[in-house]
Formats: C-alpha cells, sequence, structure tokens
C-alpha cells in the first residue's frame, strides 16, 4: 500500500493537527510562504513520490487565498509524483453559487470543482455542502460527508425535553433539518425565507407551529446571521419556548457576531469546520464547537485502506 502522507495549509492548522493525532501520524513538512508582490509559494519538505496524500483545506475567508494556496499545494504534489491526491475540504467556500437562478451569472462552485480536478486531485472528501448535487460536478469520486451524526450525539447529551421540534430556516435546508428530526422522533415545520441580497433576507412565515416548542434550527452554515437570528426571532415571536440552533460551517462574517451576541438563541453549536475568529471567541462566549477530526480522520483512514465510508453516515 503506498504510504499515507497528510498536509495542510494554513486555514485548517487546528482541525488537520487533531485529525493526524486521531491517525496517530503527523501533519507532513511543507512551507507556504508569500512572495513581496502576495504571490503564494508552496514548498513541500519531504518525499511524497508514490504516497497516498490528502491536504485539508477548508476554501473559508480569505476564501480566493485559500483555494488558491490549495490549488498550488496539489500542483506541487502532482509534479513531486505523489500516486494519489485527496483534497480534503471541510468547508466548500464557493458552494451556494451553485446554479443560474437569474440570467449572466457564473456557476462559480462548478468552476471550482473543474480548477481542483485540473490542478490534479484524484478525489474529493468534503463535509455538509450547501447542496449535495455539487457532488455531480466532478468526474472524480467524492465523499461527501455529514456532521449530522457528531451534532446529533452532542444535542442527545444536552437532553433536550419532549416538547423538542425541528425548524428548518428555510427551503433549501428542509432535507437537513428532516434527518434530524427523524433522529429525534419530531415534528418539522418550515421558515419561508426569500433572499434580497448577500447580507439581507426576508422572513414571511413558519409553516407549522411553534408554540411551546423547544426549537432546534439546523443549517449547513451561518455567514452574516441574518437567517438564523430573523428565524430565531420570529419562533420565539410566536411563542417557542427556546431556540437552539446547530450550523456546521461557522462562516460568521460582517455582522454575524453582533446579530448572533443579541439574538434570542439559548444554544449555539457549530463545528471546527472554520476556525472561529477571536472576536467570535471573545463575543459568542456560550458557542459549543465539535470536532469533525474524528469523522474526516475516520474516513482518511478508510480511503487510504480502500475501505467503505458509508458507515460513517450512520451512528447510534
Ligand atoms: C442558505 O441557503 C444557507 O443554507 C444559509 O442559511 C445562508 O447562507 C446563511 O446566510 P446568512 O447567515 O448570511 O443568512
Amino acid at each position: 500500500m503506498n504510504s499515507l502522507k497528510i498536509f495542510s495549509g494554513n486555514s485548517n492548522l487546528p482541525l488537520a493537527t487533531k485529525i493526524t493525532e486521531y491517525l496517530g501520524t503527523r501533519l507532513g513538512q511543507g512551507r507556504i510562504t508569500l512572495f513581496p508582490d502576495g504571490e503564494i509559494q508552496v514548498k513541500v519538505d519531504e518525499d511524497v513520490r508514490g504516497g497516498d496524500v490528502f491536504v485539508i483545506q477548508s476554501t473559508c475567508s480569505p476564501v480566493n487565498h485559500h483555494l488558491m494556496e490549495l490549488l498550488i499545494f496539489i500542483d506541487c504534489l502532482r509534479r513531486a509524483s505523489a500516486a494519489r491526491i485527496t483534497a480534503v475540504l471541510p468547508y466548500f467556500g464557493y458552494a451556494r453559487q451553485d446554479r443560474k437562478d437569474e440570467g449572466r451569472v457564473p456557476i462559480t462552485a462548478k468552476l471550482v470543482a473543474n480548477l481542483l480536478t485540473t490542478a490534479g486531485v484524484d478525489r474529493v472528501l468534503t463535509l455538509d455542502l450547501h447542496a449535495a448535487q455539487i457532488q455531480g460536478f466532478f468526474d472524480i469520486p467524492v465523499d461527501h460527508l455529514l456532521a449530522e451524526p457528531v451534532i446529533s450525539y452532542h444535542l442527545k447529551e444536552l437532553d433536550l425535553n419532549g416538547s423538542l421540534m425541528l425548524v428548518s430556516p428555510d427551503v433549501g435546508n428542509v432535507k437537513r433539518a428532516r434527518a434530524y428530526a427523524q433522529r429525534f422522533n419530531v415534528d418539522l415545520a418550515i421558515i419561508d425565507k426569500r433572499r434580497v441580497s448577500g447580507s439581507d433576507i426576508v422572513i414571511e412565515n413558519i409553516i407549522g407551529n411553534v408554540k411551546d416548542k423547544t426549537v432546534l434550527m439546523v443549517d449547513d452554515l451561518i455567514s452574516t446571521g441574518g437567517t438564523i437570528c430573523n428565524a430565531a426571532n420570529l419562533c420565539m415571536d410566536r411563542g417557542a419556548k427556546a431556540v437552539y440552533v446547530a450550523a456546521t460551517h461557522p462562516v460568521l462574517c460582517g455582522p454575524a457576531v453582533e446579530r448572533l451576541a443579541s439574538a434570542p438563541i439559548k444554544s449555539l453549536i457549530v463545528t471546527d469546520t472554520i476556525p472561529l475568529s477571536s472576536r467570535a471567541k471573545e463575543e459568542l462566549t456560550g458557542i459549543d464547537v465539535l470536532t469533525v477530526s474524528e469523522l474526516l480522520g475516520e474516513a482518511i483512514r478508510r480511503i487510504h485502506r480502500n475501505e467503505s465510508v458509508s458507515s460513517l453516515f450512520i451512528t447510534g
């Protein structure tokens, strides 16, 4: 079997380190530096010839820089004769640009898929894509894991009481919310949301009755916080007892921290696919950050050994 090598770009070092700890290995030696004009330079400092190489990189903010870093890393590994290169994207940036919903707009998620393939990746491992169909933008194998088992395990520990109800903050999240509703065997309500700009949304109604319910709202990501905070306010206005929020990717840009800090959210749960900013750590004191290192680490172990990863979608 080719030797397992794991590298990381600069964006995901804490998660990447935890993954290597789970696997009982260490991160490969490599350097990413900048030329004075901002160009990225990558140097891999160990032999990767014939290796089964995984590069862990969330394409989070600064998105373009992290994406370029990943592409250059892949090119470097390919030219250093790695036998197989897997791009591990705990968070896949640009995923929200997955279709033409009006005239004269790009499908940037597809462009990113093309860029990764052209750079030389053989397969992709990712988590909670904004839209599962992005898997089809690639003509190479894509393993798409869900953070739901990790988050559900944590929620079970919280012992939310009998009046729990799942709420999808928009129509796009219904499938995700339904998976949680089935896991907890509770009802599902849906919020009717309309996006008016990148940072503003309008929430019109809830389909379902949340009165006297403990609401659990799940989303793939929180960006500016508009969706989740407005949805939490609406649930409380409609008589919910409390609102819990679980989102896989804490993008948390623009007014997100401020909005979340003042929203009627009893508990906010995210994962470590994106490192929290120091401001978010300071101001969102009650935030629970769950690690997906074991989930991704186990997937890497199984891919490396040519074993099935499908059982990682199911937990007790
Ligand atoms: C939307 O389709 C996504 O699932 C998120 O709900 C959305 O992107 C979050 O954005 P924001 O936090 O800016 O409302």
